[in-house]
């Protein structure tokens, strides 16, 4: 079966209680157990990884060529820095959607640029944990059409 990476980089393990104005009260877990219920509808299997640091997740990035099919990625704030996070998805040629909860155009403006948009499929952003689901039934489209 057809395997999804989801990684979630740093702040997002303090989901839940982390500014709740802008990010809701959904925890973490709770984002990880609706990204295996859709994979699972998806008839797709699913791997949830978050890290705080920007060489575990570039790691993460490498393992998935041989485990997975494709990448879901909210970067969290590494969105707007990491080149090294844009190249590794580049690098792995896997399709990836780049998912945020907020909407990042609707923000501070050194939030308005991605460096991991280009090398996406597409993005997501302002739609809440709703963004995940979403990410994971357009990749299952895509995997299903490639074979
Ligand atoms: C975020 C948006 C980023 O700008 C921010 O640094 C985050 C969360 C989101 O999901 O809305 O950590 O990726």
């Amino acid at each position: 079966m057809s395997s999804i990476l989801v990684i979630n980089g740093p702040n997002l393990n303090l989901l839940g209680s982390r500014e709740p104005g802008v990010y809701g009260t959904t925890t973490l877990e709770d984002i990880e157990r609706l990204c295996a219920e859709t994979a699972g509808r998806c008839g797709l299997q699913v791997a949830c990884f978050q890290s705080n640091h920007e060489g575990a997740i570039i790691d993460a990035i490498h393992d998935a060529r041989d485990r997975h099919r494709a990448i879901v990625i909210n970067p969290g704030a590494y969105t707007h820095t990491s080149v090294a996070i844009r190249d590794a998805i580049a690098g792995v040629g896997l399709p990836a959607i780049e998912v945020h909860l907020s909407n990042i155009h609707a923000r501070e403006r050194f939030r308005h640029h991605s460096h991991i948009a280009p090398v996406a499929v597409g993005q997501i952003t302002g739609l809440g944990p709703k963004g995940y689901v979403l990410a994971i039934e357009a990749l299952a489209d895509i995997i299903n059409k490639g074979g």
